[in-house]
């Protein structure tokens, strides 16, 4: 049996400064990939021209989706979600509820009372649960919206539950998506079928982030409410892909042996976490050439 061994960091590679990247995305996002936006740039701007498609069928806070619409490093952004929570801000910043949701935002005065009464109800209006969303990712430990999860307590600078909660930063941020929708669509369902959906289509470029799960992790299945991915049927179906993909995944010698057995490329990126640790990811790719050159 051949011994898999974790791969050192590559030596080019350096932490990235995420105060260097803007921040577009209406959610603090467990897992988010504000970090990976200087090596998509990269990724990109090593191609003839731009794509004609650019999909993340694992959107979450869509950081990396946002960047490439507002950059236009594509002529369209094609998002997908399956946490039917996450979908609600989604639609409704895309849709037509910006503005109301803007408006909600910077309107609603924090307080426990108040943020419990939001969270604790079941809404209908989907404008409305896109407020509770949000207000949810903001009041949660770690923004996590997966069932478990519980509202800050002591918070920064103890500020407490208002220690995250930025209306006039979180406003600007639903009306700068607004503004540029006709370039962003996004799907609420599963991202498997999507990819399968595009396989043949060649001017379309991948950006893949599933819940990390592979090989038994936890860390996926807390973070998450929809954690349960088959991992090897994910990565035969990117197998498929005609056009070119990056995907990221914890770096483990589960999602090594996967990359291995598909015979992808791969290189280990420092990053630090939400905690401001340092620690590696893993980037799958067909050819990552591009990423070892200087960073
Ligand atoms: C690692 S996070 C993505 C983080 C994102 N790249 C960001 O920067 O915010 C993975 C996301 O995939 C979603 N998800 C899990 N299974 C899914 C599926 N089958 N289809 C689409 N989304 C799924 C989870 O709800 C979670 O939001």
């Amino acid at each position: 049996m051949v011994q898999l061994q974790l791969p050192a960091i590559g030596e080019q590679h350096r932490v990235v400064n995420v105060a260097s990247v803007p921040q577009r995305s209406p959610f603090r996002y467990p897992g988010g990939k504000t970090w990976f936006v200087p090596l998509v740039r990269q990724w990109l701007a090593q191609k003839q021209r731009p794509a004609k498609e650019f999909l993340e069928p694992f959107a979450g806070g869509g950081i990396v989706g946002l960047t490439v619409a507002f950059e236009a490093w594509a002529s369209k952004v094609v998002l997908a979600e399956l946490d039917d929570q996450v979908a609600a801000v989604w639609k409704a910043i895309l849709g037509d509820s910006a503005e109301w949701l803007a408006n909600k935002i910077t309107s609603f005065d924090v307080s426990f009372e108040s943020v419990r009464s939001v969270l604790d109800t079941e809404y209908a209006d989907p404008k409305e649960k896109a407020f509770q969303t949000l207000l949810k990712n903001r009041v949660n430990h770690g923004g996590i919206l997966a069932p478990g999860s519980g509202v800050i307590k002591s918070g920064e600078n103890g500020k407490g539950i208002k220690s995250r909660w930025y209306p006039a930063t979180l406003r600007k941020r639903i009306l700068d998506i607004a503004a540029i929708k006709d370039r962003i669509d996004f799907i609420e369902g599963d991202g498997v079928p999507l990819l399968r959906q595009k396989a043949t289509q060649e001017d379309a470029i991948f950006f893949i982030d599933p819940p990390y799960t592979a090989g038994g992790k936890k860390a996926g299945k807390r973070l998450y409410r929809y954690n349960d991915l088959n991992h090897e049927e994910l990565f035969n179906v990117v197998e498929t892909l005609r056009g070119d993909f990056l995907m990221t995944y914890d770096n483990t010698l589960e999602a090594q042996r996967l990359a291995q057995d598909h015979r992808f490329d791969i290189e280990v990126i420092p990053m630090k976490n939400t905690h401001n640790v340092q620690m590696t990811e893993l980037l799958i790719g067909r050819d990552l050439q591009w990423a070892r050159g200087a960073q």
